[in-house]
């Protein structure tokens, strides 16, 4: 069953790159570990996803507003974040050539000189003990391989530390005479910082009233120590990210509301509730008083896809301290208890956090079929089919006339301006229209017409259904309302 799932995941990731799904970084210089570019369905897709989250957390909810934050920030958000001294994965240092290796690198390079399965197993024990941060059973294992450094040649090892997993970088031009600690920025590890830092910006320009939600969507970078998974874990990725900002103490209700809500989100692109899962957190994040994931069945097995998070009023009381400037609201609603206004106070914060490329490949993991299909000759063929939900589909709708004269394709051209301002259409007249379906298939367009000469008698075509490959004539003043409606 696991290596059919494993099979499975390959299949996936195979299948998006051939239809231009996802393609490996920079591939013609064989690629960058764990850091992936989207083609032309999977930019689409991806949108699409990104749009189905923001019109829902912003367009549908009055007291939720969004921002767009510079993914470079002054570096003291992270020191009052708490991700300098916090965020971090294990490494390890030879005694003999003073080189650091960050832990999974060298076991990964040893793995190298291994036969597959020597490797696999390896590889399955090193996982297992960084899941459980298990440090010292992390340097048993590099001993008890004989794990040598490339440069001294011994195994004289130091104990275990963390990494931290922030990309820095420099900013400006770097004087010599200038300490170079003052020009090092980070590439931000979470969107979240951006929605803090401006939460007082947001409040009054906008003039919110608690509780009161922002949202962001935008890139993340970490420096990920387990990256084998394709997008699942990466080190440049996308997060769409909402805080929720309230009055201390109703933080147990809201955070039960978020829960809900998002899972009730996921269910409405009508993906089975039985493929989800909460996980509640044992061991917290350094911000977090109560967290859980939402769990999604990928082929890989159950894994976090969305995570939510109590914050407390953890972050702007930091950023209040490091950036000495109040981030506090006057709350003039009256408390029952006192018979007087609520006051200043800052407010507590329950945060939903979602990778945009984990959603994706949630998608693409639910959405891919191979459907065996029995012919009349009895023998069978396969056909692969991404079974997208139409909402999010790269292709609404394909035209294809049935042959490329006759007028058939002025006609097509027709449909094809009077919808595509409504939604995205393919024309396409080249090969026989049963290759063409499948080409539609494999990239998850829901609906197909086919312009034929019936057409040109009564101004109808043929649409045909991805799912079901069924057929029914509709007349084309039809077609437009009946796409619409589908993809609502
Ligand atoms: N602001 C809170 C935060 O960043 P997180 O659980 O570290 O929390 C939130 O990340 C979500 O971001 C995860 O549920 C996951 O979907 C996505 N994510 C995190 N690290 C990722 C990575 N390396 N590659 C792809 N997605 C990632």
């Amino acid at each position: 069953m696991a290596t059919q799932d494993n099979n499975r995941f390959q299949a996936i990731i195979a299948h998006a790159k051939e239809y231009g799904f996802v393609f490996p970084s920079s591939e013609i210089y064989d690629g960058l570990s764990a850091v992936y570019d989207y083609g032309p369905w999977g930019s689409e897709l991806k949108k699409n996803i990104r749009d189905y989250w923001w019109k829902s957390m912003t367009q549908l909810h009055e007291n939720i507003v969004g921002v767009d934050a510079a993914i470079f920030m002054h570096p003291t958000t992270w020191k009052a974040s708490g991700h300098v001294d916090n965020f971090s994965d294990p490494m390890i240092d030879n005694k003999d050539s003073k080189k650091r290796y960050r832990v999974d690198h060298l076991i990964e390079a040893h793995v190298e000189t291994l036969s597959k399965e020597e490797g696999n197993v390896l590889i399955a024990a090193m996982d297992k003990l960084l899941a459980a941060e298990d440090f010292a059973g992390l340097k048993k294992l590099i001993e008890d391989n004989k794990i040598k450094c490339s440069i001294s040649g011994t195994a004289n090892w130091t104990d275990v530390r963390q990494f931290n997993l922030m990309f820095k970088t420099e900013f400006g031009a770097v004087a010599a005479e200038v300490n170079e600690d003052e020009n090092i920025v980070y590439l931000r590890p979470e969107t979240a910082q951006g929605i803090f830092v401006n939460f007082l910006n947001v409040q009054k320009t906008a003039r919110m009233k608690v509780p009161f939600g922002i949202a962001q969507t935008g890139k993340a970078f970490r420096n990920e120590i387990v990256a084998r998974q394709f997008i699942f874990r990466m080190r440049e990725f996308e997060q769409m990210e909402m805080q929720f900002f309230i009055r201390p103490g109703t933080e147990g209700d809201w955070y039960k509301y978020w829960k809900e809500a998002r899972l009730q989100w996921h269910l409405s692109l009508g993906i089975p509730a039985e493929k989800y899962r909460y996980h509640d957190h044992v061991k917290l994040a350094h911000y977090a008083k109560e967290a859980c994931d939402i769990e999604f069945e990928f082929p890989i097995g159950f894994k976090e896809v969305e995570g939510i998070h109590s914050r407390s009023d953890y972050d702007l009381s930091q950023h209040q301290v490091y950036s000495k400037k109040k981030l506090q609201y006057f709350d003039n609603d009256i408390d029952e208890t006192t018979g007087k206004p609520y006051g200043n106070y800052v407010p507590y914060v329950i945060e939903t956090s979602i990778g945009l490329d984990r959603m994706f490949l949630l998608i693409l993991s639910q959405a891919y079929d191979e459907e065996v299909i029995p012919r009349e000759d009895g023998a069978a063929e396969t056909r692969t089919v991404l079974r997208i939900p139409a909402k999010l589909a790269p292709i609404k709708l394909a035209i294809l006339p049935l042959t490329k004269k006759d007028g058939l394709p002025e006609i097509a051209r027709a449909i094809m301006n009077d919808c595509r301002e409504d939604f995205y259409c393919f024309y396409e007249e080249k090969d026989a229209i049963g290759k063409r379906y499948r080409r539609m298939d494999a990239i998850g367009t829901p609906f197909c017409i086919t312009v034929d000469h019936q057409t040109k008698e009564d101004q109808t075509v043929t649409i045909r259904y991805r799912d079901t490959m069924q057929q029914e004539r509709i007349a084309i003043s039809d077609l437009r309302a009946l796409v619409k409606e589908k993809i609502r």
